[in-house]
């Protein structure tokens, strides 16, 4: 972050990647970069990124959020995000560290600790506030898990429940804001909120629905899953979540973004951790 020069070099780098090898990843090495003509291309970015200057990218997420991202048989996050930010990272010719982190400090935690956050993030007007976010990636929606006995099917049924979701999502202030007399159980891990559901302590817990079909999906006797159309829940959208300070680097994932939507890459990682069963 502190390397001016190196930042415009990569940022050179990665533009010409992006606007001319037509689609292939372009090493960020010096004498590449030093080309004139790539050094002009980067000028349509005001500034250099001060997240790409060292040429790692490091990338918070919340690695409790299958099929987006979960821990892997190797103890290290995986899941769609975190090949996607690879996938990016690739385009854009530098290293992706992931860090596993609390959803809660996501936000915060950008432009410190870390570069990014990706980790199923729906764009809000609160986190708007704070961070700069990519184009979305990904449309979503709140899911509502009950018992599998449970008679719940409508808003007015939930009023006044104890309603289980994860601390600081948007399920968590949906519960908050927009189911009358409820009472937000917040937990850490969704899971937690899962396990305490089937183990009959809360009536209900909501959260975006690829999860919630996850998480049913391993426990089909005890618990069953209602779409939050149902419930009259807006559509959200997923993005990657930036420094507010930085438009090169938001112009750079965008266009990497881009990329990777029309060479076919986005669609291959929906097929693969999204649309197979095994997540
Ligand atoms: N989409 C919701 C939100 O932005 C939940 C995201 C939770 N993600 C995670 N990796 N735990 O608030």
């Amino acid at each position: 972050m502190k390397k001016k020069i190196t930042a415009l070099v990569l940022v050179a780098a990665m533009m010409a990647a992006l606007a001319g090898c037509g689609g292939t990843a372009a090493p960020a090495d010096a004498s590449f970069a030093a080309d004139a003509s790539s050094v002009e291309e980067a000028s349509s970015a005001e500034e250099a990124s001060e997240a790409l200057a060292d040429g790692v990218l490091t990338a918070g997420t919340n690695a409790a959020f299958p099929p987006f991202e979960y821990v892997g048989d190797d103890g290290k996050p995986e899941g769609f995000d975190i090949a996607l930010i690879r996938a990016i990272g690739e385009k854009l010719g530098v290293e992706v560290e992931v860090r596993d982190m609390e959803f809660d400090s996501l936000v915060t935690s950008i432009g410190s600790k870390i570069d990014v956050a990706i980790a199923g993030m729906t764009v809000t007007e609160e986190r708007k506030a704070m961070v700069t976010f990519s184009d979305p990636y990904y449309d979503a929606v709140q899911y509502v898990i009950l018992p599998a006995g449970s008679s719940i099917a409508s808003i007015e049924d939930l009023k006044g429940k104890n309603i289980g979701c994860q601390l600081g999502t948007t399920g968590n202030y949906l519960i908050e804001d927009s189911i009358e007399g409820a009472a937000a159980q917040t937990y850490n891990k969704a899971i937690d909120a899962v396990n305490d559901l089937i183990n009959g302590k809360l009536e209900a817990v909501i959260i975006d629905q690829n999860p919630a079909e996850v998480f049913v999906k391993n426990h089909p006797d005890e618990i069953r899953l209602i779409p939050g159309a149902d419930f009259g829940f807006e559509a959200e959208q997923y993005a990657i979540a930036m420094p507010k300070d930085d438009a090169a680097l938001a112009e750079a994932v965008n266009a990497a973004l881009a990329e990777l939507r029309s060479d076919g890459s986005y669609d291959a990682l929906v097929e693969q951790y999204i649309n197979s069963s095994e997540n």
